[in-house]
């Protein structure tokens, strides 16, 4: 008794112990098995963390990268100047422009379209991340983009399809 006694509160300890190491760490491996989602935000914005929190929620691994030039990283990535907006994220070779809802990231990696990425130019009210308390949401589209090609992927009003 006295020793298991002992052995589950030194399994206890090492627990504690090793919690710094996942909290900086990103974590694989969750329930479902979603990629990582790495976010590049600008320090000073706070609706893109309130947007990782979301995606988090939905079960995605995510790690979040501060940069002063998030522009210059959309360039790069090729997010056509009219779809910007505040954070870019990349997730299993694409790329997510602003407050895109996780449901809509969940259909594009089932269906693997041949694209860049998708997007929700602005930053619709009630969107994931800027559904403060009292805003009523609006409905708003999310875009699948490419080089050469934009079109509507899906009608949503807050995180949820229309
Ligand atoms: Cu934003
Ligand atoms: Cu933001």
């Amino acid at each position: 008794m006295q020793n298991d006694h002992a052995i589950s509160r030194r399994a206890f300890l090492a627990g504690v112990g090793s919690l710094p190491f996942l909290l900086s760490t990103p974590v694989t491996g969750y329930a479902a098995n979603l990629p990582l989602v790495t976010v590049t935000k600008d320090p000073s914005c706070g609706c893109c963390t309130g947007w990782a929190e979301h995606i988090e929620a939905a079960g995605f691994p995510v790690r979040i990268v501060e940069s002063q030039n998030i522009d210059g990283l959309k360039q790069r990535l090729g997010v056509p100047p009219a779809l910007y907006s505040c954070h870019t994220a990349e997730v299993d070779g694409y790329v997510v422009e602003g407050h895109v809802p996780a449901a809509a990231i969940q259909r594009l990696l089932t269906e693997r379209p041949a694209a860049t990425g998708l997007a929700v130019p602005g930053m619709p009210a009630g969107s994931p991340g800027m559904d403060f308390p009292g805003v009523t949401a609006e409905p708003y589209e999310v875009f699948l983009f490419a080089p050469a090609d934009q079109k509507v992927f899906g009608r949503f009003r807050g995180g949820q399809e229309v």
